[in-house]
């Protein structure tokens, strides 16, 4: 028994495992954006407003996608791509002008809430990204910026 589990034996087989994690590597890859179809940038929007959602919402929810070097190290980066990848299911603001106008109003509604409600950016996230953490006024821009494009309060829950 001893022999088989020492310790050092199983530093390496974990050492070896970790070693052979590195070389499944995350894709991050992403086609050109396109003006037309950009939320932010074919509604026109304010430099503040851009800049702002740039910081703390474009990382998950755009395929422009600025990753930290941690994002090379496996299993972290898995965890990473899977945050991202279902962020940009839920809401890729470089497909924007592609939704239907139904599509459109609710992702409104739902950015408002999540900003308001402080459930967006991910907690784990702007844990790491101080710089995504929203301050009072910058929240505020970005629902007077929301509200300005439509968005509404849903009450019942829709
Ligand atoms: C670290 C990645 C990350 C960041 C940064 C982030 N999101 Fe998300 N977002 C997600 C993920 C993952 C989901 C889907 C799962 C969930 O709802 O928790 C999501 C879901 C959403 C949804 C849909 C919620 C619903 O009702 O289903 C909206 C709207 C949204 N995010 C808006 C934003 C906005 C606006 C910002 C910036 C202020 C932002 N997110 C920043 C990862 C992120």
């Amino acid at each position: 028994m001893g022999k088989y589990f020492s310790f050092r034996r199983i530093l390496i087989y974990l050492m070896l495992i970790i070693g052979i994690m590195q070389f499944f590597r995350i894709d991050k890859s992403h086609e050109k954006v396109q003006t037309d179809l950009d939320f932010l940038l074919s509604t026109d929007a304010p430099e503040n407003v851009s800049k702002i959602m740039h910081e703390a919402c474009y990382d998950c929810h755009s395929n422009e996608t600025k990753y930290p070097w941690y994002s090379d190290v496996a299993p972290i980066s898995w965890w990473l791509n899977n945050h991202i990848h279902e962020g940009r299911e839920e809401l890729n603001f470089n497909y924007w002008q592609s939704f239907t106008p139904k599509r459109k109003q609710r992702k409104l509604n739902e950015c408002l809430e999540m900003i308001q409600e402080r459930e967006m950016p991910l907690p784990s996230y702007t844990w790491i990204h101080k710089e995504a953490r929203l301050n009072t006024d910058q929240r505020q821009i970005l629902i007077n910026w929301f509200k300005s494009m439509g968005a509404r309060e849903e009450k019942d829950g829709d």
